[in-house]
């Protein structure tokens, strides 16, 4: 068996009567890049934050590099590095006093200290800008100061959560490219994104909704995985379309992509069929109506819908 870097058993936490994680069973592998997907709420960061040891489960066990999260904390925030969604820098303190703080906090001596915040300033390309306070540093910039300083004391699990919120693809492909670095060198991560090209990117997914796990594997295994009907439409005018299926009884959503409608049913709704006719009868001009494959993106707005048991669409 492969061991575990991360491995929960109904690892739950409410606050007063909200459960803002419920019975979450997750396990990660040594190495492994996983990404954490879902929308706002879903509970992501609640999950981060007590697999860091940072905030108690109200139920439930965690194990994080083998340590038992509930039973010794501290042991796990030494071995974990944790870039929090909103900035954990100074911004009165420059590129390289922030890496020395938190490599402070682990109680580095002073020699490797030093030796240390060098090599993670030259990897993170913040060399020449070490002397920048991190007020001053682009938010790209910023980003990758985080997770130096998440890096700092060579933690064998990164925590990061939305590392590339807000950043432009230049940014964020530079950030994936360290990210797959420290992933090299045999790190995990577990890392949350609102990206699904990012998710592309991750070994194993695991999709969050209103707290419960409602998903995972690879990226390969959620497509293969897919339950629904799904056909790509092009047809004029498209909105009309789009608002004429989605009032079908067979429809169980409709996402608009540019000039084409992805329309979903139910297994065995037949939608290839009854598509076309649906359109014709409005007098509405279908020039294609095909069967595809779903996008990681098809997928999580399916599995949201049916968490949700409703015909929702955006
Ligand atoms: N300290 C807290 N006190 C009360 N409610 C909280 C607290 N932290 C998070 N929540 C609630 O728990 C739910 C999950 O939040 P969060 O874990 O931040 O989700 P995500 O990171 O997926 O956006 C939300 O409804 C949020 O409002
Ligand atoms: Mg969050």
């Amino acid at each position: 068996m492969t061991p575990l870097a991360i491995e929960t058993a109904g690892l739950t936490r409410r606050f007063g009567g909200l459960v803002a994680v419920r019975d979450l069973h997750l396990s990660v592998r040594i190495g492994e890049i996983f990404g954490f997907l879902g929308p706002n709420g879903a509970g992501k960061t609640t999950t981060i934050r007590m697999l860091c040891g940072l905030l108690a489960p109200s139920q439930g066990r965690a194990q994080v590099d083998g340590v038992d999260v509930g039973r010794d904390p501290e042991a796990v925030k030494r071995r974990v590095g944790y870039m929090p969604q909103r900035f954990s820098l100074y911004g009165d303190l420059t590129a390289e006093e922030n890496l020395h703080f938190f490599a402070g906090v682990y109680r580095m001596g002073s020699a490797k200290r030093r030796e240390r915040v060098a090599e993670c300033l030259r990897r993170v390309g913040l060399w020449e800008r070490r002397a920048t306070l991190a007020d001053h540093l682009s938010g790209g910039l910023k980003q990758r100061l985080a997770l130096a300083c998440a890096m700092v004391h060579t933690p064998a699990i990164l925590f990061l959560d939305e590392p590339t919120a807000g950043a432009d693809p230049p940014s964020r492909q530079r950030m994936w490219d360290l990210l797959y670095e420290a992933a090299g060198e045999g790190r995990t991560i577990l890392v949350t994104t609102h990206y699904v090209e990012e998710a592309e990117r991750c070994q194993t997914v695991g999709f969050m909704h209103r707290g419960s796990l409602i998903g995972r594997g690879s990226p390969e295994e959620c497509k293969a995985g897919f339950a629904e009907e799904l056909l790509e439409v092009d047809a004029d005018p498209i909105m009309r379309a789009a608002a004429l299926l989605r009032g079908a009884e067979a429809v169980s959503g409709v996402s608009v992509y540019g000039r084409l409608l992805r329309v979903f049913g139910r297994p065995g709704a037949g939608l290839v069929e009854r598509v076309p006719k649906l359109l014709g009868a409005a007098g509405v001009a279908a020039r294609t109506v095909r069967p595809v494959a779903p996008s990681l993106e098809d997928v999580f707005m399916s599995m949201t819908r049916l968490a949700e048991g409703g015909a929702e669409e955006r």
